[in-house]
């Protein structure tokens, strides 16, 4: 397939697309989907406001032949969205791709085997402690870590491997969480990573005080597995990455808050809706649906993709102050991580 290169106003490439397939969840973490807004009224997407898998494939191949490598499917919870597997078969046929997800982990136990045959390459999965309380708290719907560490081993049994953990850090909740975890997966296959709590949407009562900052993160680490600072394995790659200096392994940090990496940043984002969005903390994102809907053809939506990667100037997290984080913001659980 030839591919064009599409370059955004500060000169970055687009490269990754992280696809939202549901708003749903099955979890109501604190920091993405208070249980008091996102509660049975909640107005979440009907399913004919949802693209379909035919109309996701369709932009996702456009997309790939403007360079995009990496497919991430991501939500709210991508395997609560009924037969996803099916759309990573469709999706796995586009050549070239990089096809993963993100997932908390509920449903992998009995859905990783199907999911690695219709073609996913690999998946990262939310853990925010192996403390059944403080995950427990931190889902805020009584769900055990021991089972998403089964569905951590149901998917490395099923190959959809190297595996990424992610550890989202809020301040007075889950601190005490980040050496168990080290520990833990320290010495393993596993690259853990931990990630700072940011200002995304408007409902989790964002406060900076609220962030652990990436330092002091790493400060608390080495001061019982030292660490050294490596290279990035890939240009846009969003985690830092730590390694034990006794050579058992790596961690990653996303330090959105403290450290951004808007300069580097090579991803849009489609919503479940079919919005796309040239940046995670945008207000706004452009209705392809309505184009798919209206019997656009693939060189049309292609040149709209064009024009709005080409006049993308997003970089929020650089920009970051106290009073952009009151701006009008989309979910988390609505665009995906
Ligand atoms: C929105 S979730 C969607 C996929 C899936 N439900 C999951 O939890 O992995 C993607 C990632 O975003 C992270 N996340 C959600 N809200 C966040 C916030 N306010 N700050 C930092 N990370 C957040 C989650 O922990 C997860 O790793
Ligand atoms: S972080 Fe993932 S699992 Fe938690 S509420 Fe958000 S979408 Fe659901």
């Amino acid at each position: 397939m030839t591919t064009v290169s599409l370059i955004d106003t500060l000169g970055r490439p687009l490269r990754d697309l992280r696809i939202s397939v549901t708003d749903r969840c099955n979890f109501r973490c604190v920091y993405c989907m208070p249980k008091e807004v996102f509660g049975r009224d909640y107005p979440f997407l009907k399913r004919e406001e949802l693209l379909t898998f035919e109309e996701i494939h369709r932009l996702a191949r456009i997309l790939a032949e403007y360079g995009v490598q990496k497919v991430r499917l991501t939500g709210g919870e991508p395997l609560v969205r009924r037969d996803v597997e099916r759309l990573v078969e469709m999706l796995a046929r586009i050549p070239g791709l990089d096809l993963t997800m993100t997932t908390n982990g509920a449903l992998l136990a009995s859905k990783a085997r199907a999911l690695k045959e219709a073609g996913l390459q690999r998946v990262t999965v939310s853990l925010d402690s192996l403390d059944n309380d403080v995950f427990m708290a931190m889902n805020d719907v009584d769900f055990p870590a021991t089972r998403v560490l089964e569905g951590i081993a149901a998917a490395t049994a099923a190959g959809l491997t190297p595996i990424k953990i992610n550890m989202v850090v809020k301040r007075g909740i889950n601190e005490d969480s980040i050496l168990p975890m080290a520990r833990y997966f320290r010495g393993t296959e596993y690259v853990l990573r931990f990630i700072e709590y940011m200002d995304v949407g408007s409902t989790n009562d964002w406060r900076l005080d609220d962030v652990v900052p990436a330092g002091e993160i790493v400060a608390r680490i080495n001061a019982e597995m030292p660490l050294e600072p490596i290279e990035p394995n890939y240009r846009g790659e969003v985690a830092r990455r730590w390694r034990y200096r006794d050579g058992s392994g790596e961690i990653g940090i996303i330090a959105s808050v403290t450290q951004p990496f808007c300069g580097d940043c090579t991803r849009a984002r489609l919503s479940a809706e079919g919005k796309l969005y040239t940046c995670l903390f945008a207000s706004q994102g452009y209705d392809l649906r309505r184009l798919l809907r209206d019997r656009t053809s693939d060189a049309e939506i292609s040149a709209v993709i064009a024009s709005l990667w080409q006049a993308r100037a997003d970089r929020y997290s650089e920009l970051r102050t106290s009073e952009t984080a009151g701006l009008p913001k989309i979910e988390m659980s609505y665009i995906g991580g």
